[in-house]
């Protein structure tokens, strides 16, 4: 299927809509019950703490050991039974990496909207279907009655798995989920270039403002001036519609992820990019910024 007409038909499928209205909030709502304990958590299964995505990683597991599953199976199926210990081990490696992959892509997916979350949230169910037929394969695989059953079933989910995978990289490469969205080929200022008059940003206040090519938020906290890009990394979300929070952060009013103004680390997921920031000054009345030198703008 055409890459169009698949995001097509998935984006068109209002079961999704309905499904994610039900889940996303739920899965929200555990991790707040947990207060900071929940936050942190939620913060260790997007990779807050690498600086990228911590899913695709884990599905890594999941993937290798079901194709080596896959593999070994075929061995025993024609007549290599030696390599059938393998093959089991292999299913069970699989099934204990994709519980890491399913928590990570769970967290990750509460993070998205319109067209992703229905790509994910189709994405997930697949991924799930295919464990279920795998643990039910391990099941089977213990007596000789029923391995030939288990085997077909792991043939089974091997299939939906790659399926799933395909529709993942549609996730990745088409709709951009899980990927810098301040890495563009928009050219940064190579020095310091006037932005804004300086009496134009009060104090506890943000503007959207141009360098170069590049939006940039300003923000002024506790008579301090910041300068950062002013695209999420996350998902592209403009940070000066966001809340000037206490501590100099910024708050993205997209999915609420939440950056230090100070360095543009992440304070909160579910960004796992830090943003990228700019040295800022004024001069004759005027603010001015240019990239900072160990930033990434
Ligand atoms: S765009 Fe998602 S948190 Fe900013």
């Amino acid at each position: 299927m055409k890459q169009e007409s698949l995001l097509d038909t998935i984006s068109s499928q209002r079961w999704l809509k309905t499904a994610g209205d039900a889940l996303q909030p739920a899965v929200l709502n555990a991790f707040a019950a947990g207060g900071t304990t929940g936050k942190r958590l939620k913060n260790v299964l997007h990779g807050t703490w690498l600086g990228f995505p911590l899913h695709p990683a884990l599905t890594d597991v999941p993937v290798g050991s079901w194709t080596t599953a896959a593999v070994l199976d075929g061995m025993e199926l024609l007549g290599e039974k030696k390599y059938a210990p393998g093959a089991d081990a292999a299913v069970a490696v699989g099934l204990a990496g994709a519980v890491g992959a399913a928590l990570t892509g769970l967290t990750d997916w509460t993070g998205t909207t319109g067209k992703r979350r229905k790509a994910g949230l189709l994405h997930g169910l697949l991924n799930t279907t295919a464990a279920a037929l795998y643990a039910t394969s391990l099941f089977l695989r213990r007596r000789k009655e029923t391995r030939g059953a288990g085997i077909g079933l792991s043939m089974l989910g091997y299939g939906i798995m790659t399926y799933s995978a395909h529709l993942g990289g549609h996730l990745v490469y088409r709709m951009q989920t899980g990927v810098d969205h301040t890495a563009t080929s928009e050219t940064p200022p190579k020095d310091f270039v006037a932005v804004l008059p300086e009496k134009e940003l009060a104090e506890n206040t943000m503007r959207c403002v141009k360098a170069g090519e590049v939006n940039v938020l300003l923000a002024r906290k506790d008579g301090k001036l910041f300068a950062l890009h002013h695209t999420c990394s996350h998902q592209g979300g403009p940070l000066s519609e966001g809340d000037l929070l206490d501590d100099c952060r910024v708050r993205c009013p997209w999915h609420g992820s939440v950056f230090s103004l100070e360095d543009g680390s992440v304070v909160d997921g579910p960004a796992t990019e830090s943003q990228p920031t700019f040295e800022v000054r004024t001069h004759d009345g005027q603010i001015e910024v240019r990239p900072a030198k160990a930033g990434k703008a």
